[in-house]
């Protein structure tokens, strides 16, 4: 039998069935059910608040939508295509339930306001949740960072050797990259917080409603300003889904960096074989698969990004329906962020650094230089001639096949008088970190406190569990 439309008065043919499997969207806004039950409530506590429903029907509405809760959670109850959405199903299965009370919950309330409400409880909470899976890996990164400190490696710049750094700095980049991340989802939801209900369709009501007080209940901080702008305003799908093109855009370089770094070329890094996958035809492979996909799937992201914007340009006011497409965007975005946090914090503590190959690739590429260029201006030569000076030394190593360090004190001097006996205190990587002082460096000393700083920061953060 077909199912009766909630907004089947003005019609006068059923709806085609190709029409209802085309315009649905429960096959995936289901997932809002938490969200939808919990605004509903507090709807119904607003309208018996406000006399529009009776205290009695206000109760027996939380107790219907309460069982619904507990139907869905138990896995038994079925969304009907015919019935569209998630909202729908839910308000027609409470009418089935409770009758005429029921009937009553939709009053000063449209599906236009309450999708939007929807999403941005659910986006709220997966933002929250986001930022427990960021602190994971930053504490994974963090860890290694600690168990590595002293451990050096080449510094890269356009991927040639460029100065000595501690693996642990290298490693509290991302901590750093991470934690913008954050903050930038807590800004996100700062401007998500308010509430769009009692918006209704686009105009509000003539009703005697409080929606501040619905807002209240839901833990907003307050209620959209313009009912035209509640019910179209989509900027916080835009801006969530912005945040987690960051967090994977910055997880793809670190993929990136380490997938180059565990091949033959490089083995600076040993990923446990737990973490690698192998060759259908080649017996010997060992590929870091999960990184791999890690940074394929930021283009996935990054795609959402562009629908959501491309779904909203040129959108005229208020709601269309072309904006039910925002889920599908904004879920994916959001389940592969998390997916891809999670599995990369276990990645990274499931991989080991390679000193002596680090240690080896510090050997190479005269990454010194600039130290003695700095060791020059400390002997007040000016430091563009500093830098003329090294780069010939440079080429004389080059020429000779040594390292600076090599050189005679003679062979320096035949560059710059001012070179002195001291000179050997400059070269060699591990002066070089020992001689770091700005702020912010790689200096051993910064970066043992920046350590014991995020330690200390991230043990008050505990991982929320996603009860989505
Ligand atoms: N399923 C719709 C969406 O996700 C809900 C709102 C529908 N409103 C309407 N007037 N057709 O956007």
């Amino acid at each position: 039998m077909k199912q009766k439309k909630p907004w089947g008065g003005r019609f006068t043919k059923q709806t085609a069935a190709s029409v209802e499997s085309f315009t649905e969207s429960v096959s995936f806004d289901w997932r809002l059910y938490k969200y939808d039950i919990e605004g509903s409530i507090a709807h119904a506590t607003m309208l018996a608040r406000c006399k529009l429903i009776t205290e009695k029907e206000k109760t027996t509405i939380v107790k219907g939508l309460s069982e619904i809760l507990s139907e869905i959670l138990a896995g038994k109850f079925e969304f009907k295509e015919s019935l569209e959405d998630v909202h729908m199903n839910i308000e027609s299965a409470l009418i089935d339930r409770i009758g005429d009370a029921g009937k009553k919950l939709h009053t000063a309330r449209s599906r236009n306001d309450q999708v939007a409400l929807d999403l941005r409880l659910w986006t709220r909470e997966q933002a929250r949740l986001m930022t427990g899976l960021l602190s994971v890996l930053q504490k994974e990164l963090v860890k290694k960072g600690k168990k590595h400190f002293g451990l050096i490696m080449p510094g890269f710049t356009h991927l040639q050797h460029a100065q000595p750094v501690l693996v642990s700095h290298y490693l509290l980049a991302y901590v750093e990259m991470l934690e913008r991340d954050k903050t930038r989802l807590q800004d996100c939801c700062v401007r998500l917080n308010k509430s769009p209900l009692g918006a209704c369709a686009l105009a509000g009501t003539t009703l005697p409603t409080d929606p501040l007080h619905t807002a209240k209940l839901l833990g907003f901080q307050g209620v959209c300003e313009n009912s035209m702008d509640a019910v179209s305003d989509r900027d916080f799908c835009v801006e969530y889904v912005f945040c987690l093109s960051s967090i994977v855009m910055h997880m793809s370089r670190l993929c990136e960096e380490w997938i180059i770094w565990c091949n033959d070329e490089f083995k600076f890094i040993e990923i446990s074989d737990a973490y690698c996958t192998g060759s259908s035809i080649m017996p010997q492979k060992k590929n870091p698969d999960v990184l791999e996909l890690i940074r394929g799937k930021s283009g996935r992201v990054f795609g959402h990004l562009t629908s959501l914007l491309t779904l909203l340009k040129g959108l005229p006011l208020s709601y269309n329906r072309d904006m039910q497409e925002d889920k599908v965007a904004i879920f994916d975005a959001s389940d592969t962020v998390q997916n891809s946090l999670s599995i990369l914090a276990e990645l990274v503590a499931n991989t080991s650094f390679n000193g002596e190959r680090m240690t080896q690739a510090c050997e190479k590429g005269f990454i010194d230089a600039t130290a003695l260029a700095e060791y020059l201006v400390k002997k007040d030569v000016p430091f563009r001639k500093a830098h003329e000076i090294v780069g010939n030394i440079v080429r004389e190593c080059i020429r000779v096949q040594c390292k600076l360090v090599d050189l005679k004190l003679d062979g320096f001097k035949a560059f710059s008088f001012v070179i002195e006996k001291d000179v050997y205190k400059a070269l060699g990587v591990e002066n070089c970190i020992k001689n770091y002082k700005s702020y912010g460096s790689t200096a051993p000393q910064f970066v043992k406190k920046r350590i014991t700083y995020w330690e200390k920061k991230l043990s008050s953060s505990l991982p929320r569990k996603n009860t989505d």
